[in-house]
């Protein structure tokens, strides 16, 4: 992990790896590196920032002059600590040969403890690095051999994920990349090629991609590229057309990409919703399903599998579908599903979520259900993503590239997704057509009430310097309100790194209420619903013991003002609909809570944007 670049064209090659690495730079990383091919093979490698290579690299560029051919990373460590060292990309000895690598090689050890035996020395802690030295070990029994040929039989000797890229003096003018588990796309330019581990920083150069698949390798020269599996079989790939602009991915005047992506939540909701809801003919039109909705409506049971934010509005997804659908629903972390042997079959359908379409516990949800012989259906943002390909359908969330780590527009248009699907289940069996009507009419309205609750920003920015020092917070809510209250602590950990919890209120009093004193302030999720009632009890509870309450409320409401210590107000909604205004409250609190704190927002220490290992 975790973000990769190449380039071979015409071009000096330095400073467009460095750009696409700042391009990259959303996903998280802890060191850069960049290493290049003119008469020799230049590197720079180091811990810290794009910001702080590009320095040393603008120190002294000389020797990386004249080198058109390139290969880049951006690495969040997982095996050896975040040091110069341990940063990619990884050379041999002779300095010769030059790979970078995303994902874990999961028999390093015993591979490195061969070529130490061999008499190799190895310069990191990296699981990585062993496929730099197998690379050489092989070539050195047959120096014959192209690049391509020492890739593909120093992959068979390992195991586990890689989007790897390798150059080398000894077979020059060519960059040789490979893919399981670990995202790789080729952009197409006019006589130059661009390589990356998300579409980022190459639609500035190219709108044409080829992505590669699991199992598959390219060798990509000046002149043109060849895919071939890992086996060595030719492959014909299909070009695609990226359809996001450089601007949707550039902050427009916020100061930071989250912040940004908080305030496009109206935008972005009638884009989901765009062309889909047909609220006066009371139906939901879901191309990338129609062929599967009776399959869908016939489901014994349906089982939700996502990860982090995406199961959160999973959570949702569940309500939603109960209970306008009246199928039952399961909601699973991808990471437990995949190993607990779940009971699943040809009745069950199984929906993964996943912003990015990449994240690794959720793929292998989706490969475990597939083959259990479940029927299984995606609801992914990245448009021709791993998990948006895998699937036997799906819905795109259309929210746009996310780049701020912390999820937020993802989120909302997952939640809108569900709600659309939920309703499309439900069509001529659970539901009149004035209920469908009337419920897509609400839907409809959910962008005008985000719109209103985004002017609070000024009053929420004011509350959370009341509480930038605190260092736990619990977040209550009921019903559709408590994946919310998952939610918002979830956002205030970690942008913020201030301990937070989410509970379902009426759980507080089975241990958390433990906790609370004058230190410990409270987010209640206290709309006017159905538990509205058993809700304000809970803030009793918590202001007799002294506990700081910051209420989110439906207008108008007085009773809550008298309870609690802030209250923000916003417009009121259905129960169905809730969780997509109560939560845009929250988001803003955890930005601006995060943002008084001085922390990098946009980059949290320790995460990454996407989550490609295990
Ligand atoms: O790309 P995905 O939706 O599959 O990602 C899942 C989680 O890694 C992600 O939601 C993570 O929890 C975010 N940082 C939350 O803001």
């Amino acid at each position: 992990m975790c973000g990769i670049v190449g380039y071979i064209g015409k071009r000096e090659a330095a400073p467009l790896l460095l750009a696409g690495l700042h391009r990259l730079e959303y996903r998280g990383y802890d060191s850069a590196g960049i290493a290049l091919q003119n008469g020799g093979m230049p590197y720079l490698k180091q811990k810290g920032s794009v910001g702080d290579l590009q320095k040393t690299y603008e120190a002294s560029p000389a020797k990386m002059l004249g080198a058109t051919i390139g290969i880049g990373h951006t690495r969040w460590a997982t095996h050896g600590d975040p040091s110069d060292r341990n940063s990619h990309p990884h050379l041999n000895a002779d300095g010769d040969i030059a790979i970078i690598h995303n994902g874990i090689i999961e028999n390093y050890s015993l591979v490195k403890q061969e070529l130490q035996a061999e008499g190799y020395v190895f310069q990191s802690d990296t699981d990585s690095e062993v496929l730099v030295q197998l690379i050489d070990r092989i070539w050195k029994s047959d120096a014959s051999l192209s690049l391509e040929a020492v890739v593909r039989a120093a992959l068979r000797h390992v195991e586990g994920a890689y989007g790897l890229c390798a150059i080398s003096l000894r077979d020059p003018g060519k960059i040789v990349v490979a893919r399981k588990g670990s995202p790789l796309v080729i952009g197409i330019g006019e006589g130059e090629y661009f390589i990356a581990s998300d579409a980022a920083p190459i639609v500035e150069h190219t709108n044409r991609v080829v992505y590669l698949s699991d199992g598959e390798m390219a060798v990509i020269t000046r002149s043109g590229y060849q895919v071939r599996t890992i086996e060595n079989v030719a492959m014909e790939k299909d070009v695609v057309e990226l359809d996001f602009s450089l601007e949707k991915i550039e902050k427009g005047g916020y100061e930071h990409f989250m912040l940004k992506e908080i305030f496009e939540q109206p935008a972005v909701m009638h884009d989901v919703m765009r062309g889909r809801v047909r609220s006066d003919e009371g139906r939901v039109v879901l191309g990338g399903i129609e062929d599967y909705l009776d399959r869908l409506k016939q489901a014994k049971r349906i089982v939700i599998c996502a990860c982090g934010t995406s199961w959160h509005a999973g959570l949702i997804g569940e309500y939603l579908i109960e209970d306008f659908a009246r199928i039952p629903v399961e909601v699973d972390y991808a990471s437990e599903f995949r190993y607990r042997n779940p009971i699943i079959g040809p009745d069950d359908v199984v929906i993964v979520i996943s912003q990015s379409g990449e994240t690794a516990d959720t793929l292998a949800a989706l490969r475990a259900a597939k083959e259990k012989g479940a029927m299984v259906m995606g609801i992914c943002n990245v448009v021709g993503s791993t998990i948006a390909r895998e699937t036997m359908c799906g819905i795109y969330t259309h929210a746009g590239p996310e780049v701020g780590v912390a999820s937020t527009k993802a989120f909302t248009a997952q939640v809108i997704v569900l709600y659309m699907l939920a309703l499309a289940l439900s069509k001529g069996r659970t539901i009149s057509h004035d209920e469908m009507r009337l419920s897509l009419r609400e839907l409809s309205r959910v962008p005008e009430h985000a719109s209103r609750i985004l002017e609070l920003d000024r009053q929420i920015q004011e509350i959370a310097a009341s509480y930038k020092d605190a260092r736990n917070f619990l977040y209550l809510g009921r019903g559709y309100n408590f994946p919310v209250a998952l939610e918002g602590a979830l956002k205030l950990k970690e942008i913020s790194y201030i301990h937070a919890e989410g509970y379902p209120a009426a759980e507080m009093k089975h241990g958390p209420i433990a906790l609370i004193d004058e230190d410990m302030p409270v987010v209640v999720i206290a709309t006017r619903d159905s538990s509205y009632n058993k809700i304000l009890s809970n803030i009793e509870e918590v202001r007799s013991r002294k506990g700081r309450v910051i209420a989110i409320a439906s207008e108008g409401d007085a009773e809550v003002a008298r309870l609690a210590d802030h209250v923000i107000y916003i417009p009121q909604a259905s129960a169905q609909i809730m969780p997509l205004l109560t939560v845009i409250p929250l988001q803003l609190l955890s930005y601006h809570i995060a943002t008084l704190r001085g922390c990098n927002v946009d980059r949290p220490r320790n995460l990454a944007k996407s989550v490609t290992v295990e």
